[in-house]
């Protein structure tokens, strides 16, 4: 039987690629999505992966959705929390629901996903845990307080968890992309990303989802057994931590 992979946001953007990289590495895989079914039929008509539909920031819903893949495809072995969110917006304009849609997304919904997996991975004494925080967790951004607190603190989460699980043989690490050519980045005011984004990046060119990918299909092989509460920053050079 082939491992199980689990990939949260799995059929658009950095998380397609990961998806694609996994399942070309021989892991079952399986996506959710929150909303663009459109995206999600293609992406399954495309890769043969199948997606689920729910929301991360429901406790109940992953619960649910993650007993459904399990019923699926087998137990989850790999985790990879990578659905996020922007409401970019400077701190004097962010509303309350700015702040609480990225914090619910992006940071709650490590904890909703990883802790409805974790239980089987500790029976099982094996898992493979990747969180895709961001550069913006690790250096600030302007706009983003709320995903930059968010992003700061799945660095957290991964450094605590992967204390706990490491005698349970799971692995939790962290994977920080800087700025990749995806649909959320070119939300940005083009502009913006040419005139004030693009000269911060010493390789001088956005980075590719499927370079991302590479990472986190190496945290979830064996070869990587040994490295757990790490972080690998994949960001052209813009910010070395
Ligand atoms: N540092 C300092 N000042 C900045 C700034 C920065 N990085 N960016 C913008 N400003 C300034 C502008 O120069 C402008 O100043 P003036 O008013 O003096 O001209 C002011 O801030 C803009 O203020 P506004 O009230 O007009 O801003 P706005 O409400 O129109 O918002 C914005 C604009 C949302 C900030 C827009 O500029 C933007 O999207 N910036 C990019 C933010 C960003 O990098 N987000 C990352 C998205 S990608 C991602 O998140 C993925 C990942 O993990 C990397």
């Amino acid at each position: 039987m082939p491992r199980v992979a689990l990939v949260t946001g799995g059929s658009r953007g950095i998380g397609a690629a990961i998806s694609k990289a996994l399942k070309a590495e021989g892991f079952g895989v399986a996506a959710t999505y929150a909303g663009n079914d459109d995206a999600a039929r293609a992406f399954t008509e495309e890769t043969g992966i199948k997606t689920f539909k729910w929301d991360v920031a429901s406790y109940e819903d992953c619960a649910k959705g993650i007993a459904q893949v399990e019923a699926e495809l087998g137990p989850i072995d790999v985790l990879v929390n990578n659905a996020g969110i922007t409401r970019d917006k400077p701190f004097h304009k962010m509303a309350p629901e700015d702040w609480n849609a990225v914090i619910n997304t992006n940071l709650t919904g490590l904890f909703n996903m990883t802790h409805n997996v974790w239980g089987g991975m500790r029976e099982r004494k094996f898992g493979r845990v990747i969180n895709i925080s961001s550069i913006n967790g690790q250096k600030g951004q302007f706009a983003q307080a709320n995903y930059s607190a968010a992003k700061a603190g799945d660095l957290g989460f991964t450094k605590a968890l992967a204390q706990e699980g490491a005698r349970a043989g799971i692995t939790v690490n962290a994977v920080c992309p800087g700025y990749i050519a995806t649909e959320m980045v070119m939300a940005v005011p083009e502009k913006v990303r040419n005139d004030v984004i693009l000269p911060q990046i010493p390789v001088g060119r956005l980075g590719e989802p499927e370079e991302i990918a590479r990472c986190v299909a190496f945290l979830a092989s064996d070869d990587a057994g040994f490295i757990t509460g790490s972080t690998i920053s994949a960001n052209g050079g813009q910010y070395m931590a």
